[in-house]
């Protein structure tokens, strides 16, 4: 159930008191805490079981002031707000002396976003009478798969009050469906906007609003959890099998009795051979949507692997690809033992 207008005062209440709550945006759930109180910061990394100098991200509401959080707003990064905000673009900036280390992870930068789910925006007007800031990384324990309903950050840190959430908000399912898009303005000079995470608004959209090239990192760029090898991954592990190969994997792991959990895109007979299958979107926008409920789906089968048909490679599919590369990271050599 949506939640009320009283549910969204009682969370801004609760986070101005120092608390954590879920809450809903249109990429995925976030672990939100106020980003000017230090302790209340602290305990997203306790709950998340992360790495105290991975930062977080600062969403804002739409009239903020963003001095309070940027040392230097650079044009590149107007332009990039003007088109993009409210939506599924963080900025990162050079930091505000004041911004607590907690939230930057120890570095001299800070990542802003405007998020545009209707209730994380009413929740931020209500917030600090909307010149706050709420930390939030994606609802999950780290490195696992980010929440895209309400429900999957219950499945993952218990009902309210029972565990680390005060409380939950509920926004039905994220549009996205998977996290926003990071930009660094903070190297322009020397590096000009370097893309740090792909996610919803694709590297072409980018380029024609800053009518300049967008780069990919290089081994100095910032520190980036979402952009570890590793993450976003099930517990069951992941294998990445191209459409042309599909057919004949699913019938060699048929033949060693493996359970496989299949989640493909395209119109493939493959299917029958599963145990368990998931018929995926084949535009990305839609399959991004689907994509982390359909890993947990798929994760809950207890099978011996989850194979995913490869998507297309084009950039429409940047963000989708990124994520299933990480997901299926550390189960390289899994495929092959079983059909050892
Ligand atoms: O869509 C999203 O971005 C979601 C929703 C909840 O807003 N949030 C999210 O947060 O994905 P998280 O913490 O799971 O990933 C945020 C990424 C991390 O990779 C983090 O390292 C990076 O943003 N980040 C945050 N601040 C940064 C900074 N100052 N410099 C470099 N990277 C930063
Ligand atoms: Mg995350």
């Amino acid at each position: 159930m949506t939640s009320s207008t009283e549910d969204i005062r009682a969370a801004a209440r609760l986070l101005e008191a120092g608390k954590l709550v879920a809450i809903p945006t249109e990429t995925v759930y976030g672990l939100a805490a106020d980003a000017g109180n230090p302790d209340a910061v602290a305990a997203i990394f306790a709950a998340k079981g992360r790495p105290s100098n991975h930062p977080v991200i600062v969403h804002v509401a739409r009239d903020a002031d963003l001095s309070r959080w940027a040392g230097e707003i650079p044009q590149e990064a107007h332009r990039l707000i003007d088109a993009f905000w409210p939506g599924p673009l963080t900025l990162i900036l050079p930091r505000a002396v004041n911004v607590p280390l907690a939230v930057t992870g120890g570095q001299d930068s800070v990542g802003l976003r405007c998020p545009s789910h209707p209730i994380a925006q009413a929740l931020l007007k209500e917030f600090r009478g909307g010149q706050g800031g709420l930390a939030a990384p994606s609802a999950n324990r780290f490195g696992r798969v980010s929440p895209t309903t309400a429900q999957h950050v219950i499945d993952e840190f218990g009902v309210p009050g029972t565990g680390p959430l005060a409380a939950v908000l509920d926004g039905g399912q994220s549009d996205v469906g998977i996290e926003s898009t990071i930009v660094d303005l903070t190297r322009l000079a020397t590096h000009g906007p370097v893309l740090l995470r792909p996610g919803g608004i694709g590297i072409a959209e980018l380029e024609q609003v800053l009518e300049r090239a967008v780069n990919t990192p290089d081994a100095a760029a910032p520190r980036a959890s979402g952009t570890l090898d590793a993450h976003y991954a099930p517990h069951t592990p992941v294998a990445l099998v191209a459409s042309t190969m599909l057919d004949e994997v699913l019938g060699q792991l048929a033949q060693k009795d493996r359970h496989v959990a299949l989640m493909a895109w395209s119109a493939s007979s493959a299917t029958v051979s599963a145990s368990a299958s998931l018929r995926m979107p084949a535009d990305p926008q839609t399959y991004a949507h689907a994509l982390y409920a359909g890993l947990r789906a798929l994760d809950a089968k207890a099978a011996d692997i989850i194979v995913v048909e490869q998507p297309p490679a084009d950039d429409a599919w940047q963000g989708v690809n990124d994520r299933l590369r990480r997901a299926a990271f550390d189960s390289t050599g899994v495929l092959d033992k079983l059909l050892a």
